[in-house]
């Protein structure tokens, strides 16, 4: 029977995801990207080569598996091209296989100008720039452009005319900002879009098919479930549901469609630009965890900020996507710490919470409440038998289970997709 998993981030993001996604294409048909955009940074490395794929899903690497972008993927088309362009030049076959949603919609230079603006005020999200949040703004509003737009040149003209004319209304008289060239970025998009257009599918029609065929696919998340547009540390979020719900909206599934859902979680915490992080370490611990873990956005290659696993943070994950199994990745960042901590509730005016609190803005208010175990000297890394790793770090793992309630299946112990423990397979 085929079965359809989800995987989703459970903190703020950069947990690993690209990495098992690529390691579990070996059991699957097709991979699916169902929300975000070239926000993402996914990490794979295979015999020591690394790629980062931002857009494309990170089934590419593995030959004959599909690569679908889902209706809830924004794209920008001019990094899109560049992405597929560099694959193909290390000797990837990716056109073939890349299937993109005619309901994508499109992030346009001036949705990039402005998120830039935005970010150069006092009042900072620390995005990646990437014209994320004003590209799903103009969605909601009903008034963006999709991929589907490309398919005819002259409509294409007209709408992108009105949209850049609005956005740089905005941008020259509320920032104070240059305008963008509507006629430059017309004829720059209408020459990229003869390289996307023969990709464009009725990607639900699609899915359903592959679906019917019994074929096995895996629905990759990007961000994590506390930069959830609804779910999140608000507003310091980003613009996207990045639960496993959305998977079935952004893909155009239905929910009874998937079996399971598989939450990474990195062995610490990390977090990439501003808002609360309870758990951050602004001492030696946290800057050896960044160190050892070479904590810097696949992205735009910010420090990430760093701090010990936060049990409140992972079981909001697990309650809003209902993840049914986890895989802890990075376990070898922690070799050699005398002693780890693992956060099990927030301190909020004199009470202890097991929830995050009501109002995300008491986030920054939340004193993370610890539990204190012994950590090991020995080397986990490129461990793949869990029996094989020290007793300190099974009872780390085999504590954080206890809490969370959730089967800690797989185990990551390097970034190569060969470094992985299986305990217990999901696609099994
Ligand atoms: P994603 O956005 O969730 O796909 O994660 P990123 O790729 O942005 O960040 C994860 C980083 O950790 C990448 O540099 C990976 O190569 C690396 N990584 C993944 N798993 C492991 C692991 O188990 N150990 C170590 N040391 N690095 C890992
Ligand atoms: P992957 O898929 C980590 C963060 C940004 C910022 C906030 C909003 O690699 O895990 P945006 O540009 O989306 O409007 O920024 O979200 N952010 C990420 N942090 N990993 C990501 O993706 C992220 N994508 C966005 O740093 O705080
Ligand atoms: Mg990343």
């Amino acid at each position: 029977m085929a079965k359809n998993v989800i995987i989703v981030g459970t903190q703020w993001g950069d947990e690993g995801k690209g990495k098992i996604v690529d390691l579990l294409t070996e059991h699957v048909a097709g991979v699916v990207r169902f929300q975000g955009g070239h926000n993402a940074g996914h990490t794979l490395i295979i015999d020591g080569e690394k790629t980062v794929l931002h857009l494309i899903p990170s089934g590419v690497l593995r030959n004959g598996v599909e690569c679908v972008i889902g209706n809830g993927v924004v794209v920008h088309l001019p990094s899109l091209v560049k992405e597929i362009e560099g694959l193909i030049a290390n000797g990837v076959n990716v056109e073939g296989r890349l299937k993109i949603s005619s309901a994508s919609p499109l992030i346009l230079s001036s949705h990039i100008a402005i998120d830039l603006a935005r970010e150069s005020t006092n009042v900072k999200i620390g995005t990646t720039g990437r014209g994320i949040g004003p590209a799903y703004e103009d969605k909601v509003a009903r008034r963006g452009l999709r991929m589907s737009d490309l398919l005819d040149k002259n409509k294409f003209y007209a709408k992108m005319h009105t949209a850049i004319s609005f956005h740089n209304f905005i941008l020259e008289n509320y920032h104070k900002k240059p305008a963008i060239n509507v006629d430059e970025e017309v004829d720059h998009w209408l020459k990229l879009s003869e390289r996307i257009t023969p990709l464009i599918i009725d990607t639900p029609a699609y899915l359903n098919e592959m679906n019917a065929q019994g074929k096995n696919l895996l629905f990759e998340g990007a961000q994590g479930t506390l930069l959830d547009i609804d779910h999140g540390t608000y507003p310091f979020v980003t613009s996207s549901n990045t639960t496993a719900g959305a998977a079935a909206t952004g893909a155009g599934l239905g929910p009874t469609d998937f079996g399971a859902v598989l939450g990474i979680v990195k062995a610490y915490t990390t977090r990439v630009g501003s808002g609360p992080f309870p758990t951050e370490l602004n001492d030696s611990i946290g800057k050896h965890l960044a160190e050892v873990g070479v904590e810097f956005g696949s992205t735009t290659g910010r420090a990430r900020r760093c701090g010990w696993f936060d049990t409140i943070v992972v079981g909001r994950a697990i309650l809003t996507s209902g993840i049914t199994c986890l895989c802890v990745t990075k376990l070898d960042v922690l070799d050699g710490l005398e002693t780890i901590k693992i956060c099990t509730g927030y301190k909020l005016d004199g009470k202890v919470l097991q929830h995050p609190p009501l109002s995300a803005d008491d986030y920054v208010n939340v004193q993370p409440v610890y539990e204190e175990l012994p950590g090991w000297d020995e080397p986990t890394v490129g461990i793949t038998d869990y029996h094989s790793l020290p007793e300190a770090a099974r009872n780390y793992l085999e504590r954080l289970q206890e809490i969370l309630d959730v089967p800690l299946d797989l185990v990551s112990t390097g970034p190569d997709r060969e470094q992985t423990i299986i305990r217990n397979h999901p696609f099994n």
